[in-house]
């Protein structure tokens, strides 16, 4: 009996002592993570989200049921921000749900979205000359974008079939790994290719040709097949997690478009396709800030039916993809093989148009 007793005294001791374990273990990782995200807005005055602090979501919402979720999800509304600045209406109508409800869910997206802060010019300033520029291989496409391709920066590639989109995704994944003396970063690269176009033997042979052991350079090329458009996505997040152990300078999306057109087609389906890009490129934009990294996004053409005069050709995506991107350029073909990238958009550079050809050593003037 005593024993019995004493075996229970002790079985309730541990039981107690493992609780209370279990609790501090609790407190010093919340503690650590405190810590982790003050630091985050110390260093850079809030404009970097870290990608790993844990933000509200949806169902996180006051009166979002999972049903009600599942309802906003459907239509495109991953995302606290995008709800918060909606009308009652509208989001009833999109979402299919009460107007009171949706007045409600709108409210409280409003208190609990984060729709971010200012910060002073000075701030913003020194942020900027950490920008790096990686060189092309051509001289006249460097400087035309001013020096090379910035990082902190999202820059769409977009033009028709072979007019080289791909080739200058090869070319700078190869120049990403040379020195900065040399017009690189010494980083590696994230490449997610949708299209099944990447080829290991044209970055070997443009590896060569900058000096380069082609080995060691595909060992630095992380690359991705994305089967749709979701799983596109998913890469994405998977790059958050693996960029802490690798030194990411270049992400690579090589279509962006393609899936997204494939599987959101006619009109109905237009602003949810449009959502979904938009919040992919805000993902992508995180990124390239955070670690100081060039995202390079390419991009298809369609045919303008109307377009009897002028420019026959337009981008994909539309306005999302013209306004996330930070430079625009434009591709075609030309004579001999030669090929004419125009820089359409740029926050603080000239338009304009660099000439320059592939060879088989790659991206030359
Ligand atoms: P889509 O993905 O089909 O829209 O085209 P894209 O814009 O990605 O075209 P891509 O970059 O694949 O360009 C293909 C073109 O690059 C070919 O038609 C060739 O002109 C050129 N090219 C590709 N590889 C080589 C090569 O090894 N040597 C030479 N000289 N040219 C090459
Ligand atoms: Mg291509």
């Amino acid at each position: 009996m005593y024993y019995t007793f004493n075996y229970a005294k002790g079985v309730l001791l541990l039981f107690i002592y493992r609780i209370a374990l279990r609790d501090i273990e609790r407190k010093v990782r919340e503690m650590a993570k405190k810590i982790a995200s003050e630091k985050l807005d110390e260093e850079d005055g809030s404009i970097v989200i870290d990608a790993d602090e844990e933000q509200a979501t949806i169902d996180d919402l006051p009166g979002v049921g999972p049903a009600t979720a599942e309802k906003l999800r459907e239509a495109g509304f991953e995302e606290l921000l995008a709800i918060a600045v909606m009308s009652p209406n509208e989001l009833a109508e999109q979402a299919e749900l009460g107007e009171a409800v949706s007045s409600k869910i709108i409210q409280g997206a409003k208190k609990m979205a984060n729709i971010g802060g200012f910060v002073s010019g000075n701030k913003l300033l020194e942020r900027r000359k950490e920008v790096q520029k990686l060189t092309s291989g051509s001289a006249a496409l460097d400087e035309l974008l001013g020096g090379g391709f910035e990082t902190q920066a999202i820059v769409e590639v977009y033009g028709e079939f072979g007019s080289g989109k791909t080739q200058i995704g090869h070319q700078l994944a190869v120049n990403t790994i040379l020195p900065s003396e040399q017009g690189g970063f010494d980083g590696e690269i994230f490449y997610i290719d949708t299209e099944d176009t990447f080829r290991p033997e044209r970055i070997a042979q443009m590896a060569e040709a900058v000096g380069l052991d082609s080995s060691v350079v595909l060992d630095r090329i992380h690359v991705a097949r994305a089967y749709n458009s979701a799983h596109q996505m998913l890469l994405v997040d998977e790059i958050k997690k693996l960029s802490k152990n690798i030194d990411v300078k270049l992400i690579i999306v090589d279509s962006l478009t393609s899936h997204f057109r494939a599987e959101y087609v006619g009109r109905g389906m237009l602003a949810t396709r449009q959502q979904k890009l938009n919040r992919h490129l805000k993902e992508l934009k995180q990124l390239s800030d955070v670690h100081n990294a060039l995202v390079l996004v390419t991009n298809q053409v369609m045919s303008k039916p109307d377009a009897m005069w002028g420019d026959p050709t337009k981008a994909i995506g539309g306005h999302i993809v013209g306004h996330a991107s930070t430079f625009r350029l434009y591709l075609r073909k030309s004579k001999g093989g030669r090929r004419i990238a125009r820089l359409v958009d740029s926050p603080n550079l000239p338009e304009g148009e660099a000439v320059f050809t592939v060879t088989a050593e790659g991206l030359r003037d």
